[in-house]
């Protein structure tokens, strides 16, 4: 499987990592590990992906991050300061399956996935950073977290190409 490879999402969502990683963070989807790295500067680190090729690159690459393969919590117990996820996002392309950007049928189902799963793994005051595009459809990315009765609002927003960008603060 690749591994993928960063850009301007994963750039987008890095540059908040300053502000808001302290104490215990899970970097979901972790990839390349850019998302971790960055993390392991400020706070201890967990890290998954679905995909055993980039958890071994990121074993090799990074030892004082606890990288894990999982399918979203399956192989996490840890309750988190802060949840990093830089989703797959886009709507599933039949003819080249990509479990790094495949978001389901409508570009969304992962993200409801961890919605409905992330608030048993947050702390208290715990917090979840999420990127997703324009291209995951906003309006239901914003239905599903106001069913799910979680707090949110946007704080960042990048045009690029054909799509737009959003980096979401999301409590509980
Ligand atoms: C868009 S990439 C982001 C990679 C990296 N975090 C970054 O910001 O560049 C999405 C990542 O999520 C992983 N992923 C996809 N489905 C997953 C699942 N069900 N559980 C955990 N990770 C998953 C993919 O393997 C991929 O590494």
């Amino acid at each position: 499987m690749n591994i993928y490879e960063p850009r301007e999402d994963s750039f987008l969502l890095r540059k908040h990592l300053k502000k808001y990683a302290k104490g215990l963070v899970l970097d979901m989807g972790t990839g390349s590990g850019v998302q971790a790295k960055e993390a392991s500067k400020y706070a201890k680190v967990i890290a998954v992906d679905i995909n055993p090729d980039a958890i071994k690159h990121c074993k090799e690459e990074y030892s004082n991050i606890d990288f894990r393969k999982s399918d979203l919590f399956s192989n996490v117990k840890e309750e988190f300061d802060l949840i990093i996820f830089n989703p797959p996002y886009l709507p599933t392309e039949p003819k080249a399956p990509d479990v790094a950007l495949d978001g389901g049928i409508e570009g969304w189902e992962l993200i409801e996935r961890f919605l409905k799963q992330a608030k048993d793994y947050l702390k208290k005051e715990g917090v979840i950073l999420l990127l997703f595009s324009s291209f995951s459809k906003k309006e239901k990315v914003d239905s599903i977290l106001k069913e799910e009765n979680y707090k949110y609002k946007e704080i960042d927003k990048e045009h690029i190409h054909f799509e737009d960008l959003y980096v979401y603060e999301i409590k509980w």
